[in-house]
């Protein structure tokens, strides 16, 4: 079955652009990458779009449809009316390179700024051990694909850009939770989360959750065990004590 979409996407660069309006063919079990891709191929072949494996695992092809955060190869057109207007437009939270395509590498310099597993210096490789439950707590958290959809709706840097420099996002959060959580890790991951990577900007909205194409639970996995676990050290006043005490 075949019908004629009405599709607006935004086209412009980094110094402006407008929402522009096409007719498209769309035919059955097609994704909004086919039709961004049929775009290109009839009608726009200079409109910029990133992909890669157009099957919801390489996380390039991030974008927002009428105004919701979505890989565009894992959005079926079948879940709009055929009369409806469908909106593409760039990730709002990162600056517009051109078309679809936005500067993401806020989100690199973010992971760049967490330090690796630090592992005691006295086990060797081959030395670790672990228990299985410890295993299984991260490996919701290494589904991650990177495809910054979270970071891009999260309301403490989308709304405000002077916050990105103090905040690390939600994915990276869940980085330190996740090194945090590993029985192995001996870095002080709670302190820095809350001084150096802004835990305290997230009210635990879940919008980074309710995004996530993995279905990872963000929010209550990693962001809400990692407060708790900073409240624990501030609070406790047996942590406190020995916080203080052996730090003179
Ligand atoms: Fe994307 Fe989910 Fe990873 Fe965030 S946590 S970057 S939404 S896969
Ligand atoms: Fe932002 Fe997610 Fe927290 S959307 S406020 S990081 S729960
Ligand atoms: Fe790889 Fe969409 S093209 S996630």
């Amino acid at each position: 079955m075949t019908y004629k979409a009405n599709f607006r996407v935004w086209r412009g660069d980094a110094e402006g652009g407008e929402l522009r309006d096409f007719t498209v063919e769309v035919n059955e079990g097609e994704v909004v990458l086919d039709i961004i891709h049929r775009l290109q191929a009839t009608q726009a072949s200079d409109l910029a779009v990133r992909w890669n494996c157009k099957a919801g695992k390489c996380g390039s092809c991030s974008a927002e449809v009428n105004g919701r955060p979505r890989l565009l190869c894992m959005t079926r057109m079948s879940v709009f009316d055929e009369d409806e207007v469908i909106t593409v437009t760039p990730m709002r939270t990162f600056p517009v390179i051109r078309d679809l395509v936005t500067d993401v590498s806020f989100n690199y310099t973010k992971a760049r700024e967490i330090p690796s597993f630090t592992p005691p210096a006295e086990l060797k490789p081959g030395e670790y051990r672990m228990q299985q439950i410890d295993v299984e707590r991260s490996q919701e958290f290494r589904k991650c694909i990177e495809c910054f959809l979270c970071q891009n709706t999260c309301h403490v840097v989308r709304d405000h850009e002077e916050n990105k420099e103090q905040f690390a996002g939600p994915r990276y959060l869940m980085r330190i939770a996740e090194l945090e959580m590993h029985p192995l890790d001996v870095a002080d991951r709670r302190e820095a989360a809350q001084a150096e990577h802004g835990l305290g900007y997230c009210n635990i909205t879940k919008c980074c959750s309710e995004v996530c194409p993995e279905n990872i639970h963000i929010t209550d996995n990693a962001l809400i065990p990692m407060k708790e676990r900073v409240a624990d050290k501030r609070y406790d006043p047996l942590v406190w004590l020995g916080t203080n005490l052996f730090r003179r």
